[in-house]
């Protein structure tokens, strides 16, 4: 099996799948946690290189102060409880999107998880927090306009790979495939810029149901997809290497 090479996922459906059992949309989150470790388990078992979960949005701000507070808090336990787990698996850690606006306790369980794992060698694991395609774009975008007031790039020759560079994760290949849970068939201002040309997957799963079984469904359905970056069908089979074009 062709294994995506990055698999980055909208974890969505928490409060619905909750509301559903009639509980708080907290204890969906809950559930949406435990769904999220299963995920990065069946991410190591796999062998899958680099997993995306887009944690926390920019637009997740403007939800009630009382659950913003619980999945802050949520965060901060998760990442404590699993820091174990994360270092049996040789998990590397890392974010996207600015956390300097976090909670304390959030940034400090954040900062604590990526040293403790900066030497780990398996899968990399970022989470998107606080993160937005369109913020992502902007910042990039300032970061050019600087270096060009202070003559450092030239705007007239600039290419995609100087623009990429200035964007959150560039270090990291841009994702393969992204799985969207819940039956909403948006990208909701995840990765904008990344995903040219991504694989979309979307499943009606609400998100704490996802499991093992429907990770591979993912992976599956990605290996009949035909991956052309532009080019006709027949070029794609003659040179079986281009499936890695995607070089920015
Ligand atoms: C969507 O459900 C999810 C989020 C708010 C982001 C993802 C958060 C989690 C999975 C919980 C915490 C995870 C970790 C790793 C600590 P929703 O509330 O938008 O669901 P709805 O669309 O049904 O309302």
């Amino acid at each position: 099996m062709n294994l995506p090479n990055h698999i980055a996922i909208i974890m969505d459906g928490n409060g619905r799948w909750a509301q559903a059992r009639g509980h708080s949309r907290f204890w969906g989150h809950i559930r949406g946690a435990k769904a999220a470790t299963r995920t990065i388990r069946s991410a190591v078992d796999l062998g899958v290189k680099n997993l995306t979960l887009f944690t926390f949005s920019t637009e997740n701000w403007k939800r009630p102060e009382m659950e913003v507070n619980f999945l802050m808090h949520l965060l901060s336990r998760q990442l404590k409880k699993e820091l174990k787990m994360l270092m049996e698996n040789n998990v590397h850690f890392s974010c996207v999107g600015d956390i300097s606006v976090l909670p304390k306790h959030a940034q400090k369980a954040l900062a604590e998880t990526m040293q403790a794992t900066k030497d780990n060698t398996g899968l990399n694991l970022v989470f998107a927090l606080n993160y937005s395609g369109r913020q992502d774009l902007l910042s990039a975008a300032k970061e050019f306009a600087l270096r060009a007031q202070r003559g450092e790039v030239d705007p007239h020759s600039v290419t995609e790979e100087d623009f990429n560079q200035w964007l959150a994760g560039s270090e990291r290949p841009h994702p393969d495939l992204i799985i969207r849970t819940s039956g909403e068939l948006r990208v909701s201002n995840f990765f904008l810029w990344q995903a040219a040309y991504s694989e979309l997957y979307f499943t009606d799963k609400l998100w704490p149901d996802f499991k093992h079984d429907d990770f591979l469904a993912a992976i599956t359905e990605f290996n009949h997809r035909e991956r052309r970056f532009g080019q006709t069908g027949d070029q794609v089979a003659r040179t079986s290497d281009s499936m890695q074009n995607d070089t920015l």
